[in-house]
């Protein structure tokens, strides 16, 4: 006997690639093919003859969508998951009778299960390229010509820096707030062979201490809730074969010190939720402004971490140890916001004097912040001593500074003045730290009634 068009009908529905299905205007199921099965999981005799919204109410479908194309006799679309665990688009398409009413509603299933894991993948990689931006850009800024090296002993530094960099050794900064410590780290991964591999930079002090591990280490897809459904890599795998530099390694909490010095010796990582392990070649240089060696004692920080951070060491000296660059720093520093801001600032001889007396705490940065700060605000051509903040002339290491360099005014005063002028200072500085007649004239050399003498011609004692 042959095929009757129905049977065909059913045939040809089976060769379509998307689940189908076909329901009345009452909903009740006419034709399901095979696709929609797989797809779904329910089976055709399951679903033959049985009421669309008997299927909902009894959980078979999460939502189904024929009542809506039979009510406003339009196409409707939906996602919905499946019981096979699959995720799947789902269009309903009216089909109308001569009166122009809905007859059935064929709907098209379509597997996105594996567009949805593209999408994720895609948006993860667009996260890991808009990572390596950022640090392109941080990279930018700092090359090799914006680098102020005008002492002996950062000449020196510079010098120890390139002969560590190339032997891969792991290496520790320190140095107070300011100095150049981020600065030198990115020195050293550019005159390192894993200079066109990535640098990663991580703030130990700026991540909460929930987030360090999963930032370091990374997580498996679901492995503590809140974690995105895909999984990430941490730093350690992301700065595979490049550098990673660990900014104020000292603020890192204790549990995580003991982890990471088992990445810095096994070079091996394993992510959070995840059993396996992976290897990974990584470059680390740490950083501090902490004493560390206090930290070991107090047990703050692991003596072991400690032992293995300290292989090479580049210590860098506050800016006020660093006079000859003092000068060189303000011009930098003036032509970088001169040009950002478009303007012709210059400082007076007596601004540039004071600079160099300054202590400086902040060091490099605080000068820095200085500079734009007067680029920024003052209209002036010169700045002149008192276009400066407050805080540089009211301390008293500065006033007696400015009080030495005001004695020697070679305009007005004759030789004997400014010698006179300088004597005072001497004696009153003599007298403050030795604080006896007797101490001072033993230390300056001059006996006491000469001493005594002197005090009282210059009003220093009644
Ligand atoms: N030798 C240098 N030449 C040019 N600019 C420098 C130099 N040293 C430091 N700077 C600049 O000074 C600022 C502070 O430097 P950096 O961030 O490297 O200090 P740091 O030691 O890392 O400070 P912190 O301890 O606060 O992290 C930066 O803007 C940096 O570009
Ligand atoms: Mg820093």
């Amino acid at each position: 006997m042959p095929d009757d068009i129905t049977t065909f009908f059913d045939r040809i529905l089976d060769v379509f690639s998307d689940g189908i299905y076909i329901s009345d205007r009452f909903g009740k199921t006419i034709k399901v093919n095979d696709m929609y099965e797989k797809l779904t999981g329910l089976k055709k005799e399951n679903l033959l003859g049985r009421y669309v919204k008997e299927l909902e109410t009894e959980g078979v479908y999460d939502i189904a969508i024929n009542p809506l194309v039979v009510k406003t006799g339009k196409p409707q679309t939906s996602l919905q998951n499946t019981s096979t665990g699959r995720k799947v688009i789902l269009n309903g398409h009216p089909v109308f009778d001569h009166n122009g009413e809905v007859a059935y509603v064929i709907t098209f299933v379509r597997d996105v299960t594996v567009l949805s894991q593209l999408k994720e993948q895609v948006s993860y990689q667009a996260e890991l390229i808009e990572k390596y931006h950022r640090e392109a850009r941080y990279l930018r800024t700092r090359n090799h010509t914006n680098t102020i090296i005008e002492n002996p002993k950062m000449r020196n530094l510079m010098e120890l820096l390139k002969r560590i960099a190339v032997t891969d050794s792991t290496v520790l900064i320190l140095g107070d707030t300011g100095v150049g410590k981020d600065v030198f780290a990115t020195h050293i991964h550019q005159y390192s062979l894993r200079r066109d591999e990535p640098f990663f930079k991580i703030n130990c002090a700026t991540i909460p201490e929930s987030l360090i591990e999963s930032e370091l280490f990374g997580y498996e897809p679901g492995a503590f809730s809140g974690a995105s459904t895909k999984g990430k890599p941490g730093y350690f795998e992301m700065a595979d074969k490049g550098t990673l530099f660990l900014d104020e390694i000292g603020e890192l909490p204790l549990p995580m010190q003991a982890k990471l010095l088992r990445v810095l010796q096994d070079q091996e990582v394993m992510r959070i939720g995840s059993t396996k392990v992976k290897k990974v070649d990584v470059r680390f240089i740490a950083a501090t402004n902490r004493n560390l060696e206090e930290s070991v004692q107090k047990g703050t920080f692991r003596s072991d971490l400690y032992y293995r951070l300290r292989v090479a060491v580049l210590e860098l000296p506050p800016l006020r140890e660093r006079k000859e660059e003092i000068i060189p720093f303000i011009d930098f520093f003036l032509d970088k916001f001169n040009t950002k801001y478009r303007k012709k600032i210059d400082f007076s001889p007596e601004v540039k004097k004071l600079l160099q007396e300054y202590r400086w705490p902040g060091n490099v940065r605080e000068m820095e912040n200085l500079i734009q700060g007067l680029v920024v605000t003052q209209d002036k051509a010169m700045i002149e001593i008192e276009d400066l903040p407050n805080y540089l002339l009211n301390n008293k290491e500065m006033q007696e500074k400015l009080q030495l360099a005001n004695v020697i005014n070679t305009e007005e005063q004759s030789l004997g003045e400014i010698m006179e002028g300088f004597e005072k200072s001497v004696l009153e500085k003599a007298l403050a730290s030795h604080k006896s007649v007797a101490k001072v004239a033993k230390a300056l050399k001059v006996d006491r009634s000469t001493i005594f003498r002197k005090l009282k011609k210059y009003g220093i004692i009644q």
